[in-house]
């Protein structure tokens, strides 16, 4: 399997000036590996970046030609199209602009926009219906943590994709190819505290058996890590086979330590095959 790494800029950079500086760095960085790129080193992994909605035209554009996927942060709960509702942007909006997958579920839209699991609901199945695939974030809060009820709280979260399989049946043969789950405990973003490898490791096991138990999946779904990746320590995720990625915050917003983060999860994949 071909690992992911995408980097979540949430709302950043400030400017268009910004956000141009760091695709120029991106893009002349990726090319520069792709001239490089040596027989032992071919396998490389699927890359994507999540700019805020007032750049994802502008950064589409950008990509276009590269091999860097470009996905929005989140799509309105209410139409999947048009309607009247203020600040919202819809499924379809999105994708017109260049997105081909969205986050949802983040914890930070889950915490400051109270989202629900009929949210959660809403925005997936539009996303869907837009054909726009989709990466759901889940993860537990520091005092569910401590409480051991890490997997209880994922077992909840995860509950709204057995339901839209229910309501829309026909989307199960495609899941695995337009489902990723990003396992992002709450008390790791942005804090420079992270869970143990091994840690990890069981809670994506746990994930990909409790997706599989939703649907009779040919391929199990891919599991990313989120919450303080960075250059250093994205070796020691790369390098355990339950974990096929990462979402990846503050490391995203600077081409070095994306990319070196993109290099480890690309090593391991060419070492192990996973
Ligand atoms: P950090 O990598 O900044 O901890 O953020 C993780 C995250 O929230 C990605 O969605």
């Amino acid at each position: 399997m071909q690992a992911w790494v995408i980097g979540n800029w949430k709302q950043n950079p400030a400017t268009s000036q910004e956000v141009n500086a760091l695709l120029d760095d991106l893009l002349s960085r990726v090319d520069a590996g792709e001239r490089a790129k040596t027989q032992a080193s071919k396998t490389q992994c699927h890359l994507m970046v999540a700019p805020s909605n007032i750049h994802l035209a502008t950064v589409h554009t950008r990509l276009a030609n590269s091999a860097l996927l470009c996905a929005a942060q989140d799509v309105s709960a209410h139409s999947e199209s048009t309607g009247a509702y203020t600040g919202d942007c819809s499924a379809q909006q999105v994708a017109d602009a260049g997105a081909t997958w969205t986050l949802l579920g983040h914890s930070e839209r889950r915490q400051y926009h109270n989202e629900s699991h009929n949210c959660l609901l809403n925005k997936l199945s539009h996303a869907f219906s837009q054909n726009l695939s989709v990466v759901f974030c889940i993860g537990e809060t520091q005092e569910q943590y401590d409480n051991n009820q890490t997997f209880e709280i994922i077992d909840t979260q995860l509950s709204v994709i057995k339901d839209l399989l229910a309501q829309q049946p026909d989307i199960t043969a495609s899941l695995s190819e337009r489902l990723i789950i990003a396992y992002e405990p709450v008390w790791a973003i942005g804090t420079g505290k992270v869970p143990t490898v091994a840690e990890v490791s069981k809670t994506h096991q746990h994930i990909k058996q409790t997706v599989a138990g939703f649907a009779d999946m040919a391929d199990t779904v891919t599991v990313l890590y989120g919450g303080s990746v960075n250059a250093d320590n994205a070796e020691s995720f790369a390098a355990d086979t339950m974990i096929d990625g990462a979402l990846v915050g503050g490391a995203s917003l600077k081409a070095d330590s994306f990319l070196a983060i993109a290099d480890a999860f690309s090593q391991a994949d060419t070492e192990s095959n996973k």
